[in-house]
């Protein structure tokens, strides 16, 4: 089974596999948005990070490859009164357009093996206006003792030492590294090891 019947599979169920509610890490970053302004939230699957981010005020570009999991989106979007400009297109290769968004999500996309991983964040850094913010959240090489959720291959896991390779030169870059008992719908819980990343684009 290719990767995308795996993903359209597991989104053909009526509940979000996801959970409704943002993700933890996301939501503790409210005091960091701009009051408004463009977001691209990257493999945004159901939508419950592009909708959060939209409830803030924020104009979400929401992408993923899957048609099932976005059109759960558009509806999590109808059902909370916001508007989710979702688009069906495969993260690794868009074409991200040049100094567009204020925001950038990166929230558990870790399918990327690293030649992919370095094409999408050359993308990401590109994306950015200056000064836009940077927010990711995914797993650190420990998760694979806890095997609750994330890909099997050590080379698509993020540590410290990649993400400030990787965005070397952002400013007012924070990253920690913790274990914690997630509760993310059906298809994130029990303890995990992950790594939480912010990050500005330098002006
Ligand atoms: C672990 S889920 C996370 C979804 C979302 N970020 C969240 O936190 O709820 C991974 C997502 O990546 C999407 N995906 C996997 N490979 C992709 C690709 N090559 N292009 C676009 N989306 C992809 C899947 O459809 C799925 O929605």
């Amino acid at each position: 089974m290719s990767e995308y019947e795996r993903w359209e599979k597991r989104f053909s169920v009526p509940e979000y596999i996801f959970g409704e509610k943002p993700n933890a890490f996301l939501a503790k970053q409210k005091h960091l948005l701009p009051a408004g302004g463009a977001a691209l939230s990257i493999a945004d699957g159901e939508g419950r990070n592009g909708v959060w981010l939209a409830e803030q005020g924020l104009d979400v570009h929401a992408i993923d490859f899957s048609p099932t999991a976005l059109k759960k989106a558009n509806a999590l979007a109808r059902k909370r009164g916001v508007r989710l400009r979702t688009e069906l297109a495969d993260v690794i290769a868009w074409t991200y357009p040049t100094e567009a968004y204020d925001v950038i999500a990166i929230i558990f996309t870790q399918f990327m093996n690293p030649e992919e991983r370095d094409r999408v964040f050359a993308g990401v850094r590109g994306a950015l206006k200056p000064g836009g913010l940077l927010l990711i959240e995914g797993y650190t090489p420990k998760q694979l003792e806890y095997g609750t959720g994330g890909p099997k291959q050590v080379e698509n896991l993020y540590t410290r030492a990649l993400l400030e390779r990787d965005f070397a030169g952002f400013t007012d870059m924070k990253i920690s590294e913790y274990e914690t008992e997630m509760d993310e719908g059906s298809a994130h819980g029990g303890m995990s090891a992950v790594i939480d990343f912010t990050a500005r684009k330098p002006v």
